[in-house]
């Protein structure tokens, strides 16, 4: 199929779909031509959410990439997840309704400069969180998500030494956790470092019945006073296992969707960031997948994930030791 220039250029299929009058129905019936399966991360809108064949933290994206066997892969979430999923099934086509949905998180991590970094430590194992590059995952040792760092990093002998890539707040909260000394690469996401703890607090002392849930990319100072601290899929658990009836989220708002689906009769506040003329709750990577694009991606087969053969090779390897220890683990 000839790929159009604008295409190209705007890196998601921009075709007119106006005749269509259930967006919905019209891409589900699509998906059921073509054997295809819908992923979505928590962050993404509810519509898409609500649509997916199966939602759900990094972790368990990866895990249902590694196990479906359709014949495609859609990914609503960011690059990084589509190009995991097609790490580990080269075999399938996978999908992503828009190529710039990258991440903040992994552009803080290029690869010339993260070797340079690992060289001068020959002797330490390199442990990279998920949100990665391909190139990045293939300098690695093992890949972690926030679900499994924990037990990932424990399951180290005490005396291994560790480098920790590439989030400085997830690596320092690990650290804090296990008593490691992990040497950190200096990346972040803009997304969890815009939370403003002032006006957290603030929500706090006119809400003293709230719990503060945050996700470990947060800042330290806003970690310290969260009640919960865990991946989305561990504060999804949280809010919906625990008594108390309302929690202020310090995460993308997205995944309030299915905190709200799971315990109707709560409250959740999402956290402001210290910026109020943005919504920078929301990650605008994540949010810039929309249902006409999903279908787009899925009628015209693009975009779709390539990832070099002797890249893949390398960076299968630390993406499959971590399933395999999460599988252990019963993670
Ligand atoms: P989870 O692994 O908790 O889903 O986090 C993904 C992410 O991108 C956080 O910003
Ligand atoms: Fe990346 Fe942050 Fe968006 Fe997660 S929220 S995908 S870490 S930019």
């Amino acid at each position: 199929m000839e790929l159009k220039s604008d295409w190209l250029k705007n890196g998601f299929v921009n075709e007119p779909i106006e005749d269509i009058e259930n967006i919905e129905e019209a891409f589900l019936k699509l998906k059921k031509e073509k054997n295809a399966v819908l992923m979505a991360h928590f962050y993404q809108e509810d519509k898409i959410q609500d649509i997916a064949d199966f939602v759900g933290d990094s972790l368990a994206l990866a895990q249902f990439a590694a196990k479906t066997d359709a014949e495609i892969i859609m990914v609503a979430g960011v690059h990084f997840m589509g190009e995991s999923a097609k790490i580990l099934s080269p075999e399938k086509t996978i999908i992503v309704p828009d190529l710039n949905a990258g991440c903040s998180l992994a552009d803080s991590c290029p690869p010339d400069a993260f070797e340079k970094f690992i060289n001068q430590y020959p002797d330490h194992k390199v442990v990279t969180y998920v949100n990665t590059s391909a190139e990045i995952k293939a300098l690695s040792d093992i890949v972690v998500t926030s679900t499994n760092a924990k037990a990932i990093v424990d399951s180290f002998p005490e005396n291994e030494k560790l480098i920790f890539g590439p989030d400085r707040n997830l690596g320092n909260y690990i650290n804090s956790i296990t008593g490691r000394d992990m040497i950190l690469w200096d990346g972040a996401c803009h997304v969890h470092e815009k939370f403003s703890l002032e006006k957290i607090l603030d929500i706090k002392k006119e809400n003293p019945d709230a719990e503060i849930l945050a996700h470990p990319e947060c800042k330290k100072q806003l970690l310290m006073v969260a009640d919960h601290i865990g991946s989305t899929a561990a504060l999804l658990k949280y809010s919906s296992d625990n008594s108390s009836n309302k929690y202020i989220v310090a995460t993308e708002s997205g995944i309030i969707h299915q905190m709200r689906l799971k315990s109707p009769n709560k409250t959740f506040i999402p956290a402001p960031p210290n910026d109020s003329t943005c919504a920078c709750n929301d990650c605008e990577f994540m949010r810039l997948n929309t249902m006409s694009k999903l279908y787009n991606a899925l009628k015209f087969g693009w975009p779709n994930i390539e990832v070099k053969e002797d890249i893949r090779v390398k960076a299968v390897k630390p993406i499959e030791r971590m399933l395999e220890v999460s599988d252990k683990l019963g993670l």
